[in-house]
């Protein structure tokens, strides 16, 4: 899967498929269901080492989730993902100082994890400027705005955008200045459908959604939380109200451990089927 690819599917109209993945086994699954588009989105932090917010996420962490060829990581989505457009996310604080250090952890993480595109927050003048210097030094470059979730203490919780009016029409301004620095496509997070709606049909690549209504070009959603994986009885982290469960993973896994517990416990497991191991003929002289 290619940018020109993406492109041809959105001219076609052909609603884009994405999903995140943080791991080789997420990545293979993604891909084998044939998902156009793969995120390894900071979203790491929260349903992979159980941060809270994405904040704490390190460049150095997503790292080790993109990576491709070193012995040092198992955690490798780019080994795990054949197909799928790869877009490794930039953490909070690994762009924002300065376009040249983003480009320069940019190129760090496209290296490393032999992908060719990054997302990143945010619209304002000093990320337009960095879009662009990406742009130009060959990097393809994904925006996301709406809801950012590394706005989470400016904006002092995770809150939908573009409810009023002024907010809708700035949601519109932002997208078509990220489609002049060069953007390849605009992840909308959590904004209401008629202003998704209008955003998509005001610029000229695709917007993939989350929580932004059914107008979009295509669709995103988090592995854990589409998977209903995060649904271990007895904590809070909860799914979003906008995504849909496609699955309840997280009550299979909860029953599968209990089972493996109880049949130790009560020395059905391992039976004889699952003892492979033998001793060779006439070995077994020895222990008497
Ligand atoms: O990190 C992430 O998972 C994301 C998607 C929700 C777009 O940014
Ligand atoms: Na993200």
């Amino acid at each position: 899967m290619t940018i020109v690819e993406l492109k041809k599917m959105y001219s076609k109209k052909i609603p884009i498929t994405m999903a995140t993945a943080y791991d080789f086994p997420s990545a293979v699954h993604v891909d084998l269901a044939g998902i156009d588009v793969v995120l390894v989105g900071d979203s790491l932090g929260m349903v992979v080492l159980g941060y809270d917010t994405t904040l704490p996420v390190t460049f150095d962490e997503i790292l080790h989730h993109c990576r491709n060829h070193t012995y040092a990581s198992k955690l490798a989505v780019s080994r795990g993902c054949k197909r799928p457009l790869l877009v490794g996310d930039l953490p909070f604080g690994s762009y924002e100082i300065s376009a040249q250090e983003a480009q320069r952890n940019a190129y760090r993480l496209l290296k490393a994890a032999t992908l060719t595109s990054i997302k990143l927050e945010g619209a304002d003048a000093a990320r337009l400027r960095t879009v662009e210097t990406l742009v130009n030094g060959g990097i393809a470059v994904m925006g996301h705005i709406g809801l950012t979730p590394q706005s989470y203490s400016t904006l002092g919780g995770f809150r939908a955008q573009g409810k009023h009016a002024q907010q809708a029409v700035s949601l519109i301004e932002q997208a078509r200045q990220l489609v002049n620095a060069g953007v390849f496509a605009i992840v909308l997070e959590c904004v209401p459908a008629e202003v998704a709606k209008e955003v998509t049909e005001r610029i000229s690549v695709p917007t993939i959604g989350i929580g932004a209504g059914m107008h979009t070009s295509g669709q995103v959603l988090v592995y854990h939380d589409l998977l209903g994986m995060m649904q271990h009885p007895h904590h809070a982290k909860v799914t979003p109200k906008f995504c849909k469960q496609f699955s309840s993973v997280g009550v299979t896994i909860n029953e599968a451990l209990k089972e493996f517990r109880r049949e130790v416990r009560e020395r059905s497991f391992p039976d004889l089927n699952f003892s492979p191991y033998k001793m060779a003929a006439g070995e077994l002289e020895i222990f008497k």
